[in-house]
């Protein structure tokens, strides 16, 4: 019995969410398996109505589930920062979700931005650090509000925590043995401590895979390689900071915010699959979403819940068929609305 905790969230989530669900339920018929859903509306309206962006307790509640599908969490109501990091990444580092795994792949038949790129030439996987670097929210004010004001935010790397996405990164880049490469993104020239320790981690951890080869970009040229040469890529594994910046740069080559998914994985505990997009305010409530980068993400969802690799894979797989039937993978022009574009995938099953 898989236990999923679901939280819509804010904006489109709730709408591309169903619609995940909708499959969920095709795939669970199809390949027989059971499972439940515990519903939480923690998100904007949650919090405007009652002011506490996660009740008492939530973190120890979820704990208790195979894994946690969310929609989105952001409000335009509700000041920047607030929701984010009350509920998401408070959800990311309580759960210690420590590796934030993002593919980037273009499927067959989606329009490519980079014009002589094809599937073959785009199917990475960036392994982002997600607990530490400049999201710990350490640092602060002094003089606020004076014209003598310093503000610090401090960019926070620990051995133990660079070790472990690390190791994850080169397990994952043998795993898929693809072209068995592994490529670091980080600034050492520039940030010579942090990603001192990021450097000597990478190579000492190296020496235990000898399969895998490495290689090392700085994150500006891997700006520049991702869009001029992306089958260069195999594995990235990256601070958590530069990971959310060419994550959505990823998301970009392979077509779109529509498709792009991620997975925050504590990969002994509770994990948590989202779209990687946000929550869309313009396009709350209209039925135009594209629900597919949801639907990715249920398909992570079950491919790291144990022994349902086989049902990922046909999720997948219905998801590739799908995506020749759109028009754009864009917003409102997809030629269908979100709950046709999630039927279509639930039936292809
Ligand atoms: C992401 C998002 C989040 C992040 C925001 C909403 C806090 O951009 O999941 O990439 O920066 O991690
Ligand atoms: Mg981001």
């Amino acid at each position: 019995m898989l236990k999923i905790a679901v939280i819509g969230g804010d904006g489109t989530g709730p709408e591309v969410v169903a619609e995940g669900l909708k499959v969920l339920d095709a795939v669970a018929k199809k390949h027989r398996f059971q499972y439940t859903l515990t519903r939480f509306d923690f998100g904007g309206a949650r919090y405007l109505r009652t002011g506490d962006v996660l009740p008492e307790g939530a973190v120890e509640e979820l704990r208790a589930f195979d894994a946690i599908y969310l929609g989105a969490i952001g409000h335009p109501d509700v000041p920047p920062g607030v929701l984010e990091k009350g509920i998401l990444l408070e959800l990311r580092f309580r759960l210690d979700q420590y590796i934030n795994l993002r593919p980037v792949k273009l499927y067959e038949g989606v329009d490519c931005p980079l014009k002589d790129k094809g599937p073959a030439d785009i199917d990475f996987v960036v392994v982002r650090e997600n607990t530490e670097d400049l999201y710990v929210g350490s640092g602060g004010f002094a003089h606020k509000g004076t014209d003598m004001e310093v503000a610090t935010q401090i960019m926070l790397a620990t051995y133990v925590g660079v070790e472990r996405c690390v190791r994850y990164a080169f397990e994952l880049t043998r795993k898929r043995n693809r072209r068995k490469l592994l490529t670091l993104v980080a600034k050492t020239n520039v940030l010579t401590f942090a990603h001192d320790l990021w450097w000597r981690v990478f190579n000492q951890v190296a020496k235990e895979y000898p399969d895998v080869k490495t290689d090392y970009n700085h994150v500006d040229a891997c700006c520049m390689w991702m869009v001029k040469s992306p089958e260069l890529y195999d594995v990235i594994v990256t601070p958590n900071m530069f990971g959310d910046i060419i994550t959505d740069l990823g998301a970009m080559i392979q077509g779109g915010m529509g498709i792009a998914s991620g997975g925050n994985i504590n990969p002994g505990g509770v994990s948590m699959y989202e779209p990687i997009g946000g929550s869309a305010p313009k396009y709350t409530g209209k039925n135009v979403i594209n629900p597919l980068a949801a639907i990715g993400a249920l398909a992570m969802l079950l491919r790291h819940s144990g022994k349902l690799a086989q049902a990922a894979d046909d999720v997948d797989a219905a998801v590739m068929k799908v995506v020749k039937r759109l028009k754009s993978l864009s917003a409102g022009k997809m030629g269908y609305s979100t709950t046709e574009v999630g039927t279509m995938v639930a039936e292809s099953l």
